[in-house]
C-alpha cells in the first residue's frame, strides 16, 4: 500500500481560525449554568503561621456566598494522603487550606466565591489575616550551606579519571561561577479551572494543564471521585511551558468550593498570582574544563545547585549535559539542592538542560577563548558519535551537519576573533555561538480512527495541545494515512475519557501520539480494505492489501486507477454507521533500548551593542536543528522560533526579583518581569537538518518542543562578550552588567 505523504507538509494550523475568532474555549471560558466566582486570597508572609483571620467584612459582602480558610474547607481525602501530585514529593507537599502553616509569599490563604466575579474580588479585598512570622530566606546563595544531594540523584554524582591532575596538565583550562536567575513560565493564558457540578455525583472539570488523564487521576484521588463520576477536559491550553504538568493550585480551591458549596464553580489566577505557584530554579554552579594541545576536552569539573522548596525537592538534570554532547576522560558532577521559602519549582522548557546546557556553553566559549581557537572550531574538536556518559551510540546524530549549515547561513566564516572587533554603525557588534541538546522522548499513547459514512475521519486520544499544533499535526498524519482530504479530519482530544495518552510534556507528543494515529489509521486501512475485497462484485477485482493506495476519499488500485472504491461505500459495505480501529504505540517496543536518543542544534547569534546604554539587541539568530523527521516545517519552524525567542528572555532579561527582607517577588507583573516582545525579536532564521532516524520510533520523528531555548541563550551571552569584550557569567545579562 502506498502512503499519500502529507507528512512533510507545511500545513497551516487547522484549530487557527477557532483561535482567532474566539471559538475556541479554554479552561476559565465555558459557559456553565449557576456558576459561582472564586477569587484567591493571598498571604502577605514568607513563612509562619496565620494567627487569625477575619473573614466577616467579606461575608458581608453583597454577592459573596462562602469564604473558604482552613478553618471552614471540607474535609476531603487529599488532606490526610501521604504523597500529594509530584513524583518528586520526598517532603509532605504544599496542600492549599490544609492548616495554618504558611510556606511562600503569595500561599493561598482564603477562597472568596461570589455569585459575580466582582463581588467575589471586592470581598477578597476585604478578608484580612495576622500571622505569627518565623525567619524565612528567599536567597539560593545564602542557602547554600544547607545544600544537600537527594537520594534519587546521587547516582548521578559521578567521579571518573582524575580532574585535577588532567587540569594541571591542560594546554588551556577555566574555573569560573556561572549563576541562571529564578524564571517564571507566564503562558499567555492565566491558570484556570472551571468544575461543573452536575448535581448526581458527577463532576467535568475543565482545568488548564498538559494532561486531561495525570489531571483527572490527581483531582479524583485527592477529592475521592474515579473515572465514572469525575472527568477533566483541557480542549485548548493557551501555552503552559510546564506549568501545567500536575493541576495548579487554583483546580484544587475550585474543586473544594464546589464541594462545599455543591454548585459549580470558577478559579482563575491574576497575572500577579501566576508568581505563587511555580518557576524555573534559580541555580548556581562551579564550572572547571581543560583541554588539550589539539583542544579536546581532558577535564570537566561540574558542582551545581538549585532552588527547591521547604515541602517537596524538585531536581533536574544540570549537570548531565555537556559531558553527554562531549566526552572527556576525567569528570567529576556534582549535583545539589538548596531549599528556600518559595514556591516548589517545576519542569521549565527543557528543565535542566535549558540551565545546565546555557551555562555550560558559555563556558566552552570562555576556555575556546583560553585555548585560542574558533569556538565553533571547539565543538566540532569535541564532536562525538557516542553518548559520552553511557557510551552508547546514536539513533540519529546530524549534529556536524547542523554545526555546517548554521555557520554557512549565518556567515561564520566572517567573523574576526577578538572581542570588540566588530562593528555596526556605532554599535558594537557580536557573534556567538552554542551547541543545543536535548531528550528525544517516546512515552506510551493510543489514539482511536473512526470513518463514519459521511467520509468524516475522527481521531481521537487524550493527548493536548498547549499551542504546540497537536490538533494540525494529528489531522495531517491521518489525512495522509488515508487519502483524505485535511477538512475530512477532525481531531478530538484534550478529554480525560478517550483513549489513553501522556502529559504533553518532554517534546514527546508528535512522537508518541503521532505514532499511535499514524498505526490506528494503518490498521483502519486495513480493514476497509478487507471489508472491501470481500464485497460481491468488488470494484477493485482481486486485489492484495500492497496493490491499493488511499487517496482522494478513495481506495484504487494502484497499476488500475480506474478500478476504485469511494471510502463512504466500504463503511455502508461494513453495515455499520462507522468502522474504527484503536492502536498504541510502547516505548519498550517501538523505540530501541540499546542506543542514544537525543536531539541536536547549532545556534548562532549576532547582537548590536549601544556602547553609552549598554543596551542590548539580538538582530539575528541562526539556528539549525537535527530533530529526526519533521512531520510539519510550519508548526514545528513555530516551535524552534518559541525556545529561541525564550533563550533570548533567557539570556537578557527573565529573571524573578526578590526583596528577601520580605521574601516576594517584587516584579510580579508583565510589566516589570520582562519577556520578550515583538520589539525585542528580529530575525530568526530556522532550518532543519536531514536527520533519518528509524529506530527512535515508528515515524522517525524526535520532537521540537524544547530544543529552541538549549544553546540560544549561551549563544547570545557568547555574543554580547564577543561584542563588549566583557564576560558576564549571570543570566540575565542587564544592562546594569555591561556599562
Ligand atoms: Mo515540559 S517543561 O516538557 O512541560
Amino acid at each position: 500500500m502506498t502512503i499519500q505523504p502529507s507528512i512533510g507538509t507545511p500545513v497551516s494550523r487547522v484549530d487557527g481560525a477557532m483561535k482567532v475568532t474566539g471559538h475556541a474555549l479554554y479552561a476559565g471560558e465555558h459557559q456553565v449554568r449557576g456558576l459561582l466566582y472564586g477569587v484567591v486570597v493571598s498571604a502577605a508572609v514568607a513563612r509562619g503561621r496565620i494567627a487569625s483571620i477575619d473573614t466577616s467584612r467579606a461575608r458581608r459582602t453583597e454577592g459573596v456566598v462562602e469564604v473558604l480558610t482552613h478553618e471552614n474547607r471540607p474535609q476531603v481525602p487529599w488532606f490526610d494522603m501521604e504523597e500529594g501530585g509530584s513524583a518528586d514529593t520526598t517532603k509532605p507537599p504544599f496542600r492549599v487550606l490544609r492548616d495554618d502553616d504558611i510556606l511562600f509569599s503569595g500561599q493561598p490563604i482564603a477562597l472568596v466565591v461570589g455569585t459575580s466575579f466582582e463581588a467575589a474580588r471586592r470581598g477578597a479585598m476585604l478578608v484580612t489575616a495576622s500571622y505569627e512570622e518565623t525567619d524565612h530566606n528567599t536567597c539560593l546563595e545564602a542557602a547554600l550551606a544547607h545544600r544537600y544531594t537527594p537520594e534519587k540523584k546521587k547516582k548521578s554524582n559521578t567521579i571518573k579519571g582524575d580532574v585535577a591532575t588532567a587540569s594541571a596538565q591542560a594546554a588551556a583550562k577555566i574555573e569560573q561561577r556561572y549563576r541562571l536567575a529564578m524564571e517564571q513560565h507566564h503562558p499567555l493564558e492565566m491558570h484556570a479551572t472551571t468544575v461543573e457540578w452536575h448535581g448526581d455525583g458527577t463532576l467535568t472539570v475543565y482545568d488548564k494543564n498538559q494532561g486531561s488523564q495525570n489531571a483527572q487521576e490527581q483531582l479524583a484521588q485527592a477529592f475521592g471521585y474515579d473515572s465514572d463520576t469525575l472527568k477533566v477536559l483541557n480542549s485548548y491550553v493557551g501555552g503552559a511551558f510546564g506549568s501545567g504538568l500536575r493541576p495548579a493550585y487554583q483546580a484544587y480551591l475550585a474543586m473544594l468550593a464546589a464541594i462545599m458549596l455543591k454548585r459549580s464553580v470558577r478559579v482563575t489566577l491574576t497575572r500577579q498570582q501566576m508568581f505563587t505557584h511555580v518557576h524555573r530554579p534559580a541555580c548556581i554552579e562551579d564550572i572547571i574544563l581543560a583541554c588539550d594541545g589539539e583542544s579536546k576536552l581532558t577535564a570537566i569539573a561540574l558542582k551545581a545547585t538549585t532552588s527547591t522548596s521547604q515541602f517537596e525537592t524538585y531536581t533536574e538534570n544540570i549537570i548531565g549535559w555537556g559531558p553527554t554532547a562531549y566526552p572527556c576522560a576525567n569528570l567529576r558532577l556534582d549535583y545539589g539542592v538548596a531549599a528556600i521559602d518559595t514556591p516548589t519549582p517545576g519542569n521549565m522548557r527543557a528543565p535542566g538542560a535549558a540551565t545546565g546546557m546555557n551555562l555550560f556553553e558559555i563556558a566552552m566559549d570562555e576556555l575556546a577563548y583560553a585555548k585560542g581557537i574558533d569556538p565553533l572550531a571547539l565543538r566540532q574538536a569535541n564532536y562525538s558519535d557516542m553518548h559520552g556518559l553511557t557510551g552508547l551510540p546514536y539513533t540519529s546524530k546530524a549534529l556536524l551537519d547542523a554545526y555546517r549549515e548554521g555557520a554557512e547561513r549565518f556567515g561564520w566564516r566572517e567573523r574576526k576573533r577578538e572581542p570588540r572587533s566588530m562593528r555596526a554603525g556605532t554599535e558594537l557588534m557580536g557573534w556567538g555561538m552554542a551547541t543545543g541538546i536535548w531528550d528525544a522522548l517516546m512515552l506510551k499513547a493510543s489514539a482511536r480512527a473512526t470513518l463514519d459514512e459521511r467520509g468524516i475521519l475522527t481521531i481521537a486520544s487524550a493527548a493536548s495541545d498547549i499551542g504546540t499544533g497537536t490538533y494540525t499535526v494529528m489531522a495531517q498524519i491521518a489525512a495522509g494515512a488515508l487519502g483524505l482530504p485535511l477538512e475530512r479530519i477532525q481531531v478530538s482530544i484534550g478529554d480525560s475519557t478517550l483513549p489513553p495518552a501522556a502529559l504533553e510534556g518532554g517534546s514527546s507528543m508528535a512522537t508518541s501520539v503521532g505514532a499511535a494515529v499514524d498505526r490506528a489509521c494503518g490498521k483502519l486501512a486495513k480493514r476497509l480494505f478487507d471489508t472491501a475485497a470481500q464485497a460481491k462484485d468488488s470494484p477493485l477485482g482481486i486485489v492484495r492489501f500492497d496493490e491499493v493506495e488511499f487517496c482522494e476519499g478513495r481506495m484504487r488500485v494502484i497499476k488500475e486507477p480506474a478500478r476504485f472504491i469511494d471510502l463512504r461505500d466500504v463503511v455502508a459495505l461494513s453495515g455499520a454507521s462507522s468502522m474504527n480501529c484503536e492502536a498504541s504505540v510502547d516505548p519498550k517496543k517501538d523505540s530501541t533500548n540499546s542506543k542514544a536518543k537525543n536531539t541536536h542544534a547549532a545556534v548562532f547569534a549576532e547582537v548590536r551593542v549601544d556602547q553609552e546604554l549598554g543596551i542590548v539587541r539580538v538582530t539575528r539568530l541562526t539556528l539549525a536543528v537535527a530533530a529526526g523527521r519533521i512531520i510539519n516545517p510550519k508548526t514545528a519552524r513555530s516551535q524552534i522560533l518559541g525556545g529561541a525567542v525564550m533563550g533570548i528572555g533567557m539570556a537578557l532579561q527573565e529573571k524573578s526579583l526578590f526583596d528577601h527582607r520580605l521574601g516576594r517577588i517584587m516584579n510580579h507583573s508583565l510589566a516589570e518581569y520582562h519577556i520578550p516582545c515583538n520589539a525585542d525579536v528580529y530575525d530568526i532564521d530556522v532550518v532543519f537538518v536531514e536527520e533519518p532516524d528509524s529506530e527512535m520510533s515508528p515515524l522517525g520523528v524526535k520532537g521540537v518542543g524544547e530544543i529552541g531555548i538549549v544553546g540560544t541563550a549561551a549563544a547570545i551571552a557568547n555574543a554580547v562578550y564577543h561584542a563588549t569584550g566583557k564576560r558576564v557569567r549571570e543570566l540575565p545579562i542587564t544592562l546594569d552588567m555591561l556599562l
